[in-house]
């Protein structure tokens, strides 16, 4: 996406922060580089043309216990228990930068990552912190699983 250059989190200020989420802005405040310490998540930010941080996400193992799943995705995997994917845990983009399409676009990034890495996941997994965000996956193309309406999937 032109305008941003999007790498892992490494040395970016990540003080002026702002998304609107008290939460999310928090956690990437205060949290996340222990995150990647402690090999939780990893994170990757979108960085302007004035290097701010305009948005972040981050990316970890997950999996997904197969029954949760609808019978038209069952169908087309193997029954194991469990069905390995990894999981988009947050996601959020700076409050002037919102409107721009970059949360679409670091949602894409993201894809491509889980896409390409060697350790593979079947789908990716997000968990929305509330119904607009919820909404915003399904615009993306997320279904959210039938018994948790907040944790959507979309196939790698
Ligand atoms: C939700 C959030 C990430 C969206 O980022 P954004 O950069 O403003 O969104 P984009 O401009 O990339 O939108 C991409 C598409 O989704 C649509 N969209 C955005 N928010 C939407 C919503 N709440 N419901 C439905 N569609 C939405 C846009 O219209 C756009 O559609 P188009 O490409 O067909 O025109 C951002 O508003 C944000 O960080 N909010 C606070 C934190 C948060 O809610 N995080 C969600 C993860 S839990």
């Amino acid at each position: 996406m032109s305008g941003y250059v999007i790498e892992p989190l490494a040395g970016h200020d990540r003080t002026a922060f702002v998304s609107g989420s008290e939460r999310l802005d928090r956690y990437f405040h205060q949290q996340v580089t222990q995150d990647i310490r402690r090999r939780i998540a990893s994170c990757f930010v979108a960085v302007a043309d004035n290097n701010s941080v305009a948005g972040f996400y981050t990316l970890a193992a997950t999996s997904l216990a197969f029954d949760r799943l609808s019978a038209e995705r069952a169908k087309k995997l193997p029954r194991y228990p469990v069905v390995p994917a990894i999981l988009l845990g947050r996601l959020a983009v700076a409050q002037v930068h919102q409107g721009k399409r970059l949360g679409g676009a670091l949602v894409a990034d993201a894809l491509l990552r889980a896409a390409h890495t060697e350790i593979v996941g079947h789908m990716l997994v997000v968990d929305a912190i509330d119904e607009t965000a919820a909404r915003f996956y399904t615009h993306l193309g997320f279904e959210p699983l039938t018994d948790d309406p907040y944790r959507l999937i979309r196939p790698i």
